[in-house]
């Protein structure tokens, strides 16, 4: 099937086998492996995108299901290497990730939950996350590079 989808301000027309996951398309199809795979099944949240900025588990839809659509993928968040996103810069500076494996699926579902919810609680931020798994960190240092990122998203340090 032809589709055509928006990934990180570039529009792609390409022909898909129709059980493609939009994952595989992200990652196989466009070469954009920063999202990653995990299990496949909805549960880890490793492959988090935005689609038309809400977060997505892009395991969980067909690639012709984001057709017309607008995906963004942690590759498009930050304007360039000097203009890190704000949840990146968080993350960045209270060491949220250790292996690293489910750090931009972590980004991609605060990054949508901040703009929903600019000043969340600690317990706001760990009901996010709910659905993205960490082996690593015991969640306390991306709650904290979440709560850094909304300091700065409302301009502050
Ligand atoms: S790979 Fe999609 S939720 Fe785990
Ligand atoms: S940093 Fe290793 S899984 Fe989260």
């Amino acid at each position: 099937m032809k589709i055509s989808v928006e990934v990180n301000g570039q529009v792609y027309e390409r022909d898909v086998a129709p059980r493609l996951l939009l994952v595989h398309f992200l990652r196989e199809t466009l070469g954009l492996t920063g999202t990653h795979i995990g299990c496949e099944t909805t549960i880890c949240g490793a492959c988090t995108v935005h689609l038309d900025g809400r977060a997505v588990k892009s395991c969980t839809l067909f690639a012709v299901q984001a057709d017309g659509r607008r995906v963004t993928t942690v590759e498009g968040l930050a304007k360039d290497a000097e203009h890190l996103h704000p949840v990146q810069i968080g993350f960045w500076e209270e060491h949220g990730l250790q292996c690293g494996y489910c750090t931009p699926g972590m980004i991609m579902t605060t990054s949508a939950f901040l703009k929903e919810n600019p000043n969340p609680s600690d317990a706001e931020i760990r009901h996010a996350i709910e659905g993205n798994i960490c082996r690593c960190t015991g969640y306390q240092q991306i709650v904290n590079a979440v709560q850094h990122a909304a300091r700065l998203e409302r301009g502050g340090r």
